[in-house]
């Protein structure tokens, strides 16, 4: 069989409601603090359906256990449980909404944006988050599955589809 032969596309559609719950995560380590709460905008469906070209704001609200002067974002996608670094503008978080230092005991939302090149490919992938002290330790880890969508800007209905990839394989 031909590689295109193996391959289908699948539409996901977004459901047209605009009040998105907070993201379903994993914790991945959080020694320094403790992750109340994310929420990414816009991501009216989960797992979330990043379009090439657009930005996200990523909102992660969080109690910091320890005293921190500075604070530093670490992202990674981790694709077929690899993990490959993944630029962000900004990854000093005291210019991510946090205001610093750290205080113990403090609520935090570090808020941020998660850019999505064109040059992505269109896969499934989980997004590593991690927000570290003065100690190299996290103040949080979590995780969380995305789906970024094929180049196609394609809209039905005035929803905007997200055109993926899938291996027939899977279902033949
Ligand atoms: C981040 O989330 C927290 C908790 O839901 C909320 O109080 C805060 O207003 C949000 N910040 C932004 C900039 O959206
Ligand atoms: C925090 O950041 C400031 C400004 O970049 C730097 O001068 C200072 O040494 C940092 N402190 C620690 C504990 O890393």
């Amino acid at each position: 069989m031909g590689y295109y032969s193996t391959l289908g596309v699948l539409l996901l559609s977004l459901l047209a409601y605009t009040n998105a719950e907070p993201v379903k995560f994993a914790d991945c380590g959080s020694i320094h603090g403790k992750v109340a709460e994310v929420d990414i905008q816009p991501c009216p469906s989960q797992p979330c359906q990043l379009h090439k070209g657009e930005s996200y704001t990523v909102n992660v609200t969080f109690t910091s256990s320890v005293a921190s002067q500075n604070c530093t974002a670490v992202v990674h996608g981790v694709v077929e449980g690899v993990p490959v670094l993944f630029p962000i503008p900004q990854s000093d978080g005291c210019k991510s909404g946090i205001q610093c230092p750290v205080e113990p005991q403090k609520s935090y939302s570090y808020v941020n944006q998660l850019p999505v090149k064109t040059g992505y490919p269109p896969i499934k992938l989980v997004v590593e988050w991690e927000l570290k002290d003065d100690f190299n330790k996290d103040l949080f880890c979590i995780k969380f599955p995305v789906q970024i969508c094929a180049l196609t800007d394609l809209w039905l209905d005035g929803v905007r589809m997200c055109l993926i990839k899938v291996s027939l394989n899977h279902w033949l």
